[in-house]
């Protein structure tokens, strides 16, 4: 064979494997509304930069009949490319070949690109349209599967993990997902779940549809198990490009600070009258987030679930920043079950991976009852307050009205390690608010003696210099200048070097 004849068979070779499971199937998937394997990866990477690997692997399965029906690439598209410029390696799901299942032999490949990522000190990226184990390899495909998420769980810590499910996903399909750092949804599209409907209804007896069970809506308001939501397959891989340029290659590496052309020292005139005197009137700590980030772009993480404590990324002179905020606007900000865990998890993910923390504080408290209690409030918010204290990245904290009781603790106090802690002139830094002391400390009074007893309350406790006075807030501020003084105390801690005492883990409350 000739030259000539060997490079038209690799190039034949080459078209069949791109065409994965067939047209047909591709245009069952197009009609679905998603999108193919390299579809998704064309546009995930920069133009021309997708290296693929092992694209002519086959699986070796001799069940049910497999051994006729084979595909090269066999389910999945991998390998490496960059976005904005840097390196990313990356897998994607092809559901025209037996539905995106897993087989020993798409599982190595997963697993190759994963032991480079982690290797090469790059983020690792999969684009998951699977049905779970592939069902004629049996314990194959498992042990295929426990082989990824051992690596997602040695991965986790050392380079971002980002899942985006972009279809029906299903079993193992999900727990690797669930391992790693971010997941993204389509909103119509896109299912995570542990069994589909049928085997809900055969074991529980309940009556579900496979939108209710495990659409992108549930998992981004309900279980808090996604971050993000999109409309369609682009704008849910443009959204993976956009959080990649706030993130690091690797735990040992900066975020990437981007030319900022916003003014550091711009004021904002309008959040003099944005946080209200009152204590019990709500406002949008996100205007207070957009007002202060360069250019006014803040990215939000998990923006439809436990909306009274927002989190995301901005940037503060072109540096990433990761903000954790209790919101007002929602239940009066204050820290549940669901808004300690989302935080939490955040401000650890922050940690590992070198990005500051500034945390804006407005919180009455811990919610009271029953329901959180027995739900384990107690436990779940301590992972905040742990995740806090074990932080060593440099931690800010801006009290912009309320700090009581615990919650002044939990939210970054400088008791728990945070280096700069600044108060605006407004704040309330106490056990509680003051009709609620002075109704435990004074029980039996009543009309006018209750009222002074109030406002001696107010005029002692409901404002910043006690904890000036101890030097637990460093400086009071105009909220005017919240952007300067943020990018000063930024600035003032950005070499900051702290290590946790030597140990193999912390034990979090789980
Ligand atoms: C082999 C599979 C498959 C699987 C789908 N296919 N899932 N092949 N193993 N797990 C094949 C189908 O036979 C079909 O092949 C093609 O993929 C498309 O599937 P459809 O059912 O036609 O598509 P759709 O109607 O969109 O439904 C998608 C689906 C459904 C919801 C994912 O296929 C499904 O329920 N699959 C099984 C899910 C599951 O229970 N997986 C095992 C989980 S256990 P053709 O040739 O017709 O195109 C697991 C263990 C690990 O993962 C647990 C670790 C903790």
């Amino acid at each position: 064979m000739n030259n000539e004849i060997k490079y038209k068979q690799f190039e034949e070779k080459s078209n069949q494997a791109e065409l994965g499971g067939g047209q047909a199937r591709v245009e069952k998937q197009h009609a679905a509304g998603r999108l193919t394997a390299r579809e998704r990866i064309d546009l995930l990477v920069d133009a021309d930069t997708f290296v693929e690997f092992d694209k002519f692997v086959i699986h070796h399965s001799t069940n049910f009949g497999m051994e006729k029906t084979k595909f090269m690439g066999d389910g999945v598209v991998s390998g490496y490319g960059k976005i904005d410029g840097r390196i990313v390696y990356l897998y994607a799901q092809d559901f025209t070949v037996f539905g995106g299942s897993l087989s020993r032999t798409n599982a190595n490949k997963i697993i190759k690109v994963s032991k480079l990522a982690m290797k090469n000190g790059a983020p690792i990226i999969g684009l998951n349209d699977s049905g779970g184990a592939r069902i004629q390899e049996g314990v194959q495909s498992l042990a295929g599967y426990a082989d990824i998420f051992w690596l997602n769980t040695k991965s986790s810590g050392v380079v971002p993990q980002i899942s985006a499910i972009l279809g029906p996903c299903a079993g193992g399909a999900v727990y690797s997902p669930a391992l790693t750092d971010f997941i993204f949804m389509v909103k119509d599209t896109s299912y995570m779940f542990v069994t589909g409907p049928d085997v809900v209804k055969s074991v529980t007896n309940e009556e579900v549809t496979k939108k209710e069970l495990g659409g992108a809506v549930t998992h981004n308001t309900k279980s808090g198990v996604a971050h993000f939501m999109n409309e369609d397959d682009e704008s849910s891989i443009m959204a993976i490009r956009e959080l990649m340029a706030f993130l690091p290659s690797n735990n040992m590496d900066d975020a990437p600070r981007i030319p900022n052309n916003d003014p550091i020292d711009r004021t904002d005139e309008k959040l003099n009258s944005l946080v209200p005197a009152d204590p019990n009137k709500p406002y949008d700590i996100k205007e207070l987030i957009e007002s202060v980030v360069d250019n006014h772009y803040f990215y939000e993480v998990q923006e439809h679930y436990a909306q009274n404590i927002v989190i995301g990324y901005g940037r503060m002179d072109g540096r990433t920043v990761g903000f954790v905020a209790n919101q007002p606007a929602f239940y009066a900000g204050v820290l549940d079950i669901d808004s300690s865990i989302k935080s939490a998890r955040f401000v650890r993910f922050c940690d590992a991976f070198n990005i500051p923390l500034v945390v804006f504080e407005d919180v009455p408290g811990f919610l009271p009852g029953t329901v959180q209690e027995y739900g384990g409030i107690i436990k779940h918010g301590a992972k905040l307050l742990y995740a806090f204290a074990e932080a060593t990245v440099p931690k800010i904290t801006l009290i912009t009205r309320k700090a009581y009781g615990g919650a002044y603790c939990v939210m970054n106090s400088k008791q728990i390690g945070a280096d700069v802690n600044m108060a605006y002139p407004g704040a309330e830094i106490a056990v509680m608010g003051a009709a609620g002391a002075v109704n435990i400390l004074y029980r039996n009074i009543e009309g006018e003696e209750l009222t002074k007893t109030v406002n001696e309350y107010t005029d002692a406790f409901a404002n910043p210099y006690k904890a000036a006075e101890m030097g637990y807030i460093d400086e009071i501020i105009m909220p005017s200048e919240t952007r300067i003084k943020l990018i000063q105390a930024l600035e003032m801690t950005a070499n900051k070097s702290e290590q946790n005492p030597p140990k193999k883990h912390g034990n979090i409350p789980l």
